[in-house]
């Protein structure tokens, strides 16, 4: 297993050309929020903004788009219910907030004949544990982002964060897929390869703060990098930022929304 570093990350970090176009930075698409949870879908949507994608659309049921527009004017929206065309995207995140009564389960039924990479998080997870969906619909790239009781839920009681990893390692390999099991040391696999995260603090430990992480993997993914390099990317600067927002804020005090306002000093 290797601890994450930036050596490991400047391997495959790819510099901003000056000559970019909003284009070549992708287009994101999170499913996400609810009527009582939207504050999910903007913590998801600021984080995957500051995170470097061209450009970002926001799906989520009922319509609701004055508290999208009145705090991100910088995204897009689309109903979720009438996503028919998802090839205009080059990556899609969906849980954070969604529910899991039988109109979000539409929402994965839609991804059956999607081909671009797809991170799964929060309620996505939920509703495939509760729903019983075959992985074999899945003909796409993906990441699986759960926290312990989320990854139980997918895969089976375990006693010990040391058993959860090993299941981590076998259910990536056969599912052919990357897992995120998030906690104070994050640990990332693919199914070949092992990472542990060095970065973040116990004031993430806040509602909110998986959303955050949702958004960065998603906005990485819909810029190109792998669903292993996006893995990587996403858990360590969503830590860093964290790390950097214990400058001005206690662990007590910190909100995912001051550390979505220090992803940039992160990536600095
Ligand atoms: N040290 C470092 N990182 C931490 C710590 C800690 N002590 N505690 C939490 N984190 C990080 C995790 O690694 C992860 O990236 O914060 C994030 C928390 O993510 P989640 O557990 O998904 O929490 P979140 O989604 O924000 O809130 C809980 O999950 O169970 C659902 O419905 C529930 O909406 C609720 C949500
Ligand atoms: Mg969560």
């Amino acid at each position: 297993m290797q601890l994450l570093n930036l050596p490991i990350i400047s391997k495959f970090y790819k510099k901003r050309n000056p000559n970019s176009h909003k284009g070549t930075h992708g287009h994101a698409l999170l499913i996400a929020g609810s009527t009582d949870k939207m504050g999910a879908a903007i913590i998801a949507s600021k984080a995957c903004l500051r995170s470097g994608v061209g450009l970002l659309t926001v799906a989520f049921y009922p319509e609701n788009k004055s508290v999208l527009f009145n705090s991100i004017p910088e995204a897009m929206y689309a109903n979720s219910c009438v996503m028919n065309d998802l090839s205009l995207y080059q990556a899609i995140g969906i849980g954070p907030g969604i529910g899991v009564d039988e109109i979000s389960l539409q929402y994965i039924y839609e991804l059956y004949e999607n081909k671009i990479p797809v991170v799964f998080d929060a309620d996505a997870l939920n509703l495939i544990s509760k729903y019983k969906i075959d992985w074999n619909n899945f003909n796409f790239p993906f990441v699986l982002t759960p926290h312990p009781k989320e990854f139980d839920r997918l895969f089976g009681e375990h006693d010990s964060e040391s058993e959860r990893r090993i299941t981590a390692i076998q259910k990536a390999a056969a599912l052919n897929c990357v897992i995120v099991l998030k906690g104070h040391k994050t640990f990332i696999t693919d199914g070949i390869h092992t990472f542990e995260n060095t970065t973040g603090n116990s004031g993430l430990a806040k509602g909110g703060s998986g959303d955050a992480l949702t958004g960065m993997i998603t906005s990485f993914l819909a810029q190109g990098y792998t669903t292993l390099e996006s893995a990587i990317l996403g858990v360590y600067l969503h830590g860093l930022a964290a790390d950097i927002t214990l400058q001005m804020q206690s662990e007590e005090s910190m909100l995912i929304t001051d550390v979505i306002e220090n992803i940039g000093l992160a990536f600095k």
